[in-house]
């Protein structure tokens, strides 16, 4: 019994899969096993031999029959640990980087235009894109005859309907249907038959209504000044006297430069200043094409282009960059470049 003890526990460690341990095991406790031979020796002893070794073949069968089932627990093991090892995901393969959706510049300059405006109390409307000639120009203190009409190229689609080449029609529109005071903003697409680094036959403008009883001078300045700093940060701002036929007195503003500081270089024209709208009081005329009153009512308007104030904020030089939608400029404003609203 010693022997097949030993001769077993020799054999157990040759093992090195199921099937050899399943033969292992039919050799020694299986119906032919050596072990199981043993029992069939044990008629031919005394009772009280029979006893004894009876006892001690179960124990060594028992010995067996334990070995037998931790090894293969072992095995078992083993085999998983390769599968697992051999199934595994290379998780170090880097992934394909999403998409990242973005608000395109223009509209994100005009949203913070909007909030800046919403801010002060400004309420926000929109007008149409087809225009009446009446709306863009002829209650606007533009006739027919005005020269003003040659400062703005116009799209006509017949005698009295155009592209609107300002949205000023749109103070007609809202006076037209209030009743002052009206307070008022309002983004949208104008046309002008104009193209070149700077220019697009199709951009963005802000407009800009306020009417009111005792309006000054100085309401529009604190306004415009506020919005912006608000807007290009604590940047110097200067009023310079000019010309449009719908105010007087008109005024166009002018920031210092935001890209030499002040210093003068080429996008300034070496003045160190920039216009960046026109504004001044509504004029008279104006008011009375509205029907409103104006020994008790006044107002000040203001325009401002979008393009020119998305080019200045993010330092773009080509205006066409906007409207070419390649996706390598666009991607510069999305959300997976982290910069959001
Ligand atoms: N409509 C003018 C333009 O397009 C801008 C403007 C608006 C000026 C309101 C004064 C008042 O140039």
């Amino acid at each position: 019994m010693e022997e097949l003890k030993k001769e077993f526990e020799e054999a157990l460690k040759r093992i090195s899969n199921q099937e050899e341990l399943k033969q292992l095991k039919a050799a020694f406790v299986g119906k032919k096993g050596k072990i199981t031979a043993l029992f069939k020796k044990l008629k031919e002893l005394s009772d009280d031999e029979k006893k004894e070794f009876g006892k001690r073949i179960n124990e060594l069968k028992e010995f067996v029959e334990e070995k037998v089932k931790e090894k293969q627990d072992e095995l078992f093991r083993k085999a998983k640990l390769e599968s697992l090892q051999k199934e595994a995901i290379d998780i170090t393969l880097p992934g394909r980087t999403p998409f990242g959706g973005g608000i395109h510049p223009i509209t994100k300059t005009i949203m913070e235009i909007e909030d800046i405006f919403r801010s002060m109390g400004f309420s926000v409307e929109v007008g149409p894109e087809i225009e009446l000639d009446l709306f863009n120009f002829e209650l606007l203190n533009i006739p027919k005859e005005h020269p003003a009409r040659d400062m703005q190229d116009t799209f006509y689609i017949n005698d009295n309907v155009v592209l609107r080449t300002h949205t000023s029609p749109t103070q007609i529109r809202v006076m037209k249907r209030e009743k002052p005071p009206v307070m008022f903003i309002s983004p949208g697409r104008v046309y002008r038959r104009d193209s070149d680094l700077t220019h697009s036959p199709m951009f963005h403008q802000v407009e800009g209504l306020l009417v009111d009883r005792n309006v000054r001078f100085s309401d529009l300045k604190g306004v415009l000044i506020e919005f912006l700093r608000k807007f290009f940060g604590d940047v110097p701002v200067r009023f310079r006297p000019s010309y449009f036929p719908f105010t007087e007195p008109s005024a166009e503003v002018d920031i210092g430069c935001v890209i030499c500081g002040g210093k003068g270089c080429r996008v300034c024209s070496y003045t160190g200043y920039l216009e960046v709208l026109g504004c001044g009081m509504v004029h008279p005329n104006v008011l009375k094409n509205v029907g409103y009153d104006t020994d008790r009512f006044n107002g000040f308007a203001f325009g401002l282009g979008v393009e020119r104030f998305a080019m200045l904020k993010y330092g773009i030089d080509n205006i066409r960059l906007f409207f070419e939608n390649d996706i390598r400029f666009l991607e510069q404003f999305s959300f997976a470049k982290g910069r959001v609203l």
